[in-house]
């Protein structure tokens, strides 16, 4: 075991935070160190005052904040009882890159390829493989199986939209309104095959993969010995747009002089705007580039492909049901994800694309593998408190969560502002927000932004009702939500209650502003928002 110890702590959204501590790590062994690199929210913060030393790659993510795997961390940090004085001792750097060199770079990972297969088959393990002091132990998933898979918009609605339900009978699953749920996608059968024909790897072949170092942790959940199908189906992001490490490892791989050549000319320093144009803006993924280098993709080793691809990552869906009206199962509200770029094939969410392809009709249908955990929302549990909910689009869903939850607790001061496009296309659950509304339990305000000549929005609905919400607000101690897209909604719909404050509430605009900043800080706004 080397002597030099190091740890690279990394707090990532998207994965480029991920993807620069990973190559601080690999070069961190390549010059002889013991590294670990972790997911911040992994590792148990206690243990810090006996490393020697840690780097901290931090990404931020939405406006500023912690990305999702470092928000732990990021709250112990401003504990007030943080015992300051044993951290001082801590020797730390925050975001430190190697160089860009591979030169005889070994790879993290040794795997064996044979033929045969075992003869007894091992199961993709949900728990036993897990090794719990790399992953919270929520991150153990649950492969439940899919029973609804319902397009809910109108057939000439330019988005399909689906209701997704899950049995999570047996999982001890358990949520409230305002969680979210995490569900690990695959590739496609069709990107798997072309994948392994461009790499001349047998699908059906085994492995063992061993890692090449102590302190490395091989990927959770993966069964050993493993099928090279499994592995590219379940593990590698065959489908994600590379990053510049990509083309420098690739570089070094291959044998073939102009493509190795053009490699490292998008690796470089100077071909950053190449790499742009050929990948990133197109979103030009793994699998194709793959495509385009095919002496190179077919010379790489299989011991560099957990070096070389990066592992799928979870995608975070807001759960839409309340376990007390729809018992033992779980129902995300999804929008396929489906855009063209320059390119001739349309660009297509993996996760989205993966879940809308299932049938839940078959006969021994794929269970999804998922787990839960709090999201950023959450819901006063007196019955008496009013929440205001502003969802336009699938930001709904987690308010139809929290309504199912409060109607059937006897909280029926709802009051939902739900905007979409066209009343008989994209309307979710109309029928059930009418029945709730003639039982007093529920105030629907609609925006349908194309029925007419100019475009109506919630935030308009809003600003209409100014009076009604300031009384809301300021009398009764109403919570106040939004969801949805973070693009411009988040940023109108605050100007719009700032307006509010001021014309129904007699502030002048600096009050307004502290005003907001009262209600974010003792939870009565709360935002969750994607992009
Ligand atoms: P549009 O697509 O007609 O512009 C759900 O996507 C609904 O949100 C649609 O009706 C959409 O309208 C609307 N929407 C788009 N931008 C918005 C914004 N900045 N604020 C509120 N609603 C918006």
């Amino acid at each position: 075991m080397p002597s030099l110890q190091m740890l690279v702590l990394f707090g990532s959204q998207t994965g480029t935070a991920q993807d620069a501590a990973e190559r601080l790590g690999r070069e961190a062994r390549r010059r002889r160190f013991g590294c670990r690199v972790q997911e911040l929210d992994s590792y148990a913060v206690a243990n810090l005052i006996r490393e020697p030393l840690v780097i901290f790659v931090c990404a931020t993510t939405g406006q500023g904040d912690p990305p999702d795997n470092m928000k732990n961390f990021w709250r112990f940090i401003f504990r007030k009882n943080l015992p300051a004085t044993s951290l001082c001792q801590l020797d730390f750097a925050v975001l430190g890159l190697g160089d860009s060199s591979y030169a005889n770079l070994p790879s993290t990972f040794i795997l064996q390829l044979f033929q045969d297969a075992p003869s007894t088959v091992p199961q993709e393990s949900a728990t036993s493989s897990l090794d719990s002091s790399q992953l919270p132990s929520e991150s153990q998933p649950f492969l439940a199986p899919m029973v609804m898979n319902q397009r809910v918009t109108g057939p000439s609605h330019f988005q399909d939209v689906r209701l997704i339900e899950f049995d999570i009978t047996g999982s001890g699953i358990s949520f409230v309104a305002g969680d979210v749920v995490l569900i690990q996608p695959s590739n496609s059968a069709a990107n798997v095959q072309q994948f392994c024909q461009v790499l001349g790897l047998d699908p059906d072949q085994w492995f063992t993969l061993q890692p090449r170092e102590p302190g490395v942790s091989s990927p959770p959940g993966l069964p050993q010995p493993c099928s090279v199908w499994h592995l590219v189906t379940r593990y590698l992001d065959i489908a994600s747009v590379p990053r510049r490490s990509f083309f420098e490892l690739l570089a070094c791989l291959s044998p073939h002089e102009l493509e190795r050549e053009k490699l490292l000319e998008l690796s470089s320093a100077t071909g950053q705007e190449l790499l742009c144009e050929y990948c990133s803006r197109p979103r030009r993924t793994i699998l194709e580039v793959l495509c385009d280098f095919p002496h190179s993709a077919g010379a790489i080793p299989p011991d560099y492909l957990l070096d070389l691809i990066p592992r799928i990552r979870p995608r975070a869906f807001s759960i839409t049901s309340s376990l007390l009206v729809h018992p033992n199962r779980l129902q995300i509200l999804m929008a396929v994800v489906q855009y063209q770029t320059r390119l001739r094939e349309p660009r297509r969410g993996l996760c989205s694309s993966w879940l809308a392809s299932l049938d839940p009709g078959q006969a021994d249908p794929i269970r999804v593998p998922l787990w839960v955990r709090p999201g950023s929302l959450a819901f006063p549990e007196s019955p008496d408190i009013p929440v205001i909910m502003v969802g336009p689009g699938t930001g709904v869903a987690p308010f139809r969560a929290a309504i199912q939850e409060r109607v059937a607790q006897g909280q029926t001061r709802n009051f939902l502002f739900f905007g979409c496009r066209w009343r008989d296309q994209d309307f979710y659950w109309k029928a059930e927000w009418q029945d709730l509304e003639k039982r007093g339990c529920l105030t629907l305000v609609t925006a349908f932004s194309r029925e007419q000549e100019q475009k109506v929005y919630v935030q308009h609905r809003l600003q209409e009702l100014g009076p009604l919400v300031w009384e809301l607000l300021d009398c009764h101690g109403a919570y106040f939500y939004l969801a949805g897209n973070a693009k411009s909604m988040p940023a109108d719909i605050t100007e719009v209650l700032m307006s509010i404050f001021q014309e129904h509430g007699g502030l002048s605009g600096p009050d307004a502003a502290t005003y907001l900043a009262r209600l974010q800080r003792t939870l009565h706004f709360q935002a969750e928002t994607w992009a």
